[in-house]
């Protein structure tokens, strides 16, 4: 019995949603440990499409215990609000069933109006966030000024410390005209309300993990963005604020780190990116609108497109030498269904000269242009292929390729949204 990690394994939404969703029967606990409402995990099942935000990708195994890390920055509107969705759509999320950390930030709304604020306007630098206040609340956090769901249970601290942090930002914002919406009786009553709403969730997760532990109970890690977005090992400055490759697992959930057993690298069969900064193998042809049009290449929490481009492997085996995946996911091959040609991208020329390298200067990254290698497309649909073998020969080829190089093994291969179109290639690793 493994505990094991789902990661985003280039620039977020790889489909981590529906590979947790397909697993989390098996396990007692899904785990997420970083990023907050920025993350949008699509599950797609019986007809039905579900986007998850905050709430773990477990939540549709009624037997499965989710739990929001202390790593995570928990807007509690936001919450509130995926929760009651769930609840209009027939599923209840009691208390026993999702558990906030007593450690986790709170997300409060001038967060949001500030990154919205940074995004907007002339000679400000646009990352192109999500606008969620993620990048603020993490600020707060690392600037030791922030608000954290133990705080909310002493209601006279709580009310003092927002009113302090409220002073605070309107001297150097005050003139914000989405902060004039939001004056200082509002932000209490309202965010002192939501958040006495989700008290009941509220608990000392690094306990009840230990427990869980001791008792062998098995934990599923999900990881939200992905390595290349990772603030530390991403795109810098075009990232998110969060570790969320998988060592921000033991800092964000609580546990050591031999508690992460196996690592599942989840990564689409072409690399796709929203928001700004460098993207190498990016299409700005024909061929990177057939991706997004057959890949419905549009954010699950902004709805923004997300540009389109050949796979990466520099990039992702950049992002293997990082987290060191167990096995690899290979999603959406089918949307690479109808291309007479498929490429590669196998190394990088900088101003002439070749590396196999992902450079960390943005600079670099600008200048890189990718070496690719070509294989011929296969041309069939493979929405209904459930065994490896029956894969066309030309996408077997395709992916041993990715496999080589990365010297990783392929375990799964995703052929469609829903939960069924899923061919397990090696099962064992996800036993
Ligand atoms: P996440 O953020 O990593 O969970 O990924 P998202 O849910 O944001 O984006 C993945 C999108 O691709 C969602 O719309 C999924 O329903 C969809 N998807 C996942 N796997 C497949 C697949 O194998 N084929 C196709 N066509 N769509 C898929
Ligand atoms: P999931 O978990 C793709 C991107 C934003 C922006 C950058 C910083 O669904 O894979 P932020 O709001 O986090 O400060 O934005 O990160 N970004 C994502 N891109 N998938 C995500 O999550 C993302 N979460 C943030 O577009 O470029
Ligand atoms: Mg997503």
């Amino acid at each position: 019995m493994k505990n094991v990690a789902v990661a985003g394994a280039q620039w977020g939404d790889e489909g981590k949603g529906k590979v947790v969703d397909i697993l989390a029967q098996k396990f007692d606990f899904v785990i997420r440990y970083q990023g907050g409402h920025n993350a949008g995990h699509s599950v797609v099942f019986g007809g039905k499409r579900y986007a998850l935000h905050v709430l773990p990708s477990g939540v549709f195994h009624p037997d499965t215990v989710n739990i929001v890390g202390n790593g995570v920055v928990v807007d509690p509107f936001a919450l509130l609000k995926e929760i009651e969705g769930m609840a209009q759509k027939g599923l209840t999320i009691s208390p026993d069933r999702l558990l906030i950390s007593d450690r986790a930030h709170i997300i409060l709304p001038y967060h949001g109006i500030i990154d919205r604020w940074r995004e907007s306007g002339p000679g400000k630098r646009h990352i192109g966030t999500t606008g969620r206040g993620i990048g603020p609340a993490y600020e707060w956090k690392a600037s030791r000024r922030g608000l954290r769901f133990c705080d909310a249970r002493d209601k006279d601290l709580f009310r003092n410390r927002i009113e302090a942090e409220y002073k605070a930002i309107c001297a150097l914002y005050g003139d914000l005209d989405e902060l004039k919406e939001w004056p200082v009786s509002r932000v209490l009553e309202e965010s002192i309300a939501a958040v006495d709403r989700l008290l009941p969730h509220v608990v000392d997760s690094v306990y009840v993990l230990a427990e869980a532990r001791r008792q062998k109970k098995r934990m599923l890690f999900e990881g939200a963005q992905a390595t290349l977005l990772d603030v530390d090992f991403g795109t810098y400055p075009y990232v998110t604020s969060s570790n969320s490759c998988v060592s921000g697992i033991t800092a964000g959930a609580g546990v050591p780190p031999a508690a992460v057993e196996r690592t599942i690298g989840i990564c689409k069969a072409y690399t796709t990116r929203v928001g700004k900064g460098p993207f190498p193998t990016e299409l700005h042809d024909d061929v990177g609108g057939q991706l997004r049009d057959a890949g419905h290449e549009y954010g699950t929490t902004t709805g923004r497109p997300r540009r389109c481009g050949w796979l990466d492997l520099v990039a992702l085996k950049y992002t293997h030498l990082i987290n060191e995946f167990t096995t690899l996911a290979i999603m959406k091959l089918d949307v690479m269904d109808k291309l007479e040609e498929v490429k590669l991208c196998v190394g990088y020329t900088i101003d002439g000269k070749e590396t196999q390298q992902f450079p960390a200067a943005l600079s670099d990254l600008e200048r890189v242009k990718p070496v690719y290698k070509s294989f011929p497309g296969w041309k069939t649909p493979l929405h209904e292929v459930r065994r490896y073998d029956a894969l066309p020969v030309e996408a077997k080829r395709y992916l041993e390729a990715i496999q080589d190089y990365i010297g990783c093994p392929i375990g799964l291969v995703s052929v469609g949204p829903d939960r069924e179109q899923t061919i397990f290639h090696h099962a064992d690793y996800f036993n």
